[in-house]
């Protein structure tokens, strides 16, 4: 699916959230500074990285994990334009498999992706703990359905209005209808979330949720 939509995924991504989403993405870099070694989990077309990039500066490591090729090509082309001061690499792997570190990364950050691994969330932040520094962090921002049920209603009307008609405009009959609504569903409420990290063992996990929880962020340090 995700290999279908990396060519305008930018675009949907864009207009879905009125720009919304660079913001969302800025929040979660907030704790990168310089010289960090930073892994961004599900790249896709680069954002997080290249923003990630910028912020961790020339002494700085950022590297894009993603299991899609074709986001991954975008990603790499984007690179190739904006040329960061930063070492930046990309790798073709599973958020399940990720390999040991000799180096662990200073911070693990990821946007709109933790939905989509909700099957294998805990064996995928066991890998997280293991790839992080101790007293390295983490910072994840992803959608949720809103606890509160007019928020959640709205969240839906907008979702199967607005992005379902920019989504058949710009994919097709690729265009995943209900994946996103039907993901947010199926993955932890922000609170039950931020539980779960703690019990896996991160310290100081705090939790900030945007319009009445449709987006939050989480962050945390091993
Ligand atoms: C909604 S996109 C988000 C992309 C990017 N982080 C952003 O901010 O736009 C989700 C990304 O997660 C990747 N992904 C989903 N499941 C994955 C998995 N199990 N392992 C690695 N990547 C995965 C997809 O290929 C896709 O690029």
């Amino acid at each position: 699916m995700f290999d279908r939509l990396a060519g305008r995924y930018d675009l949907f991504n864009h207009f879905t959230s009125f720009g919304l989403a660079g913001r969302w993405r800025a929040l979660a870099l907030g704790p990168l500074r310089a010289g960090m070694r930073v892994l961004d989990l599900g790249c896709g077309t680069g954002d997080l990285c290249l923003g990630a990039a910028r912020r961790v500066g020339v002494s700085g490591e950022v590297v894009g994990l993603d299991f899609s090729e074709a986001m991954l090509a975008v990603a790499r082309r984007r690179l190739e334009k904006e040329r960061p001061v930063a070492r930046v690499s990309f790798v073709r792997e599973k958020a399940e498999s990720l390999p040991i570190e000799e180096d662990p990364y200073d911070m693990v950050v990821s946007a709109f992706v933790l939905r989509n691994l909700y099957e294998n969330t805990r064996p995928i932040l066991s890998g997280v703990l293991r790839s992080l520094k101790e007293g390295g962090g983490v910072s994840f921002v992803d959608m949720t359905e809103p606890e509160n049920a007019w928020w959640r209603f709205c969240w839906r009307a907008y979702m199967n209005s607005v992005p379902a008609l920019y989504g058949r405009a710009l994919f097709g009959k690729d265009y995943p209808s209900s994946y996103i609504t039907d993901s947010a569903k199926r993955f932890l409420r922000a609170a039950k979330f931020a539980k779960l990290l703690e019990e896996m063992g991160f310290k100081n996990v705090r939790v900030r949720s945007f319009m009445g929880g449709m987006v939050s962020l989480y962050q945390a340090v091993k």
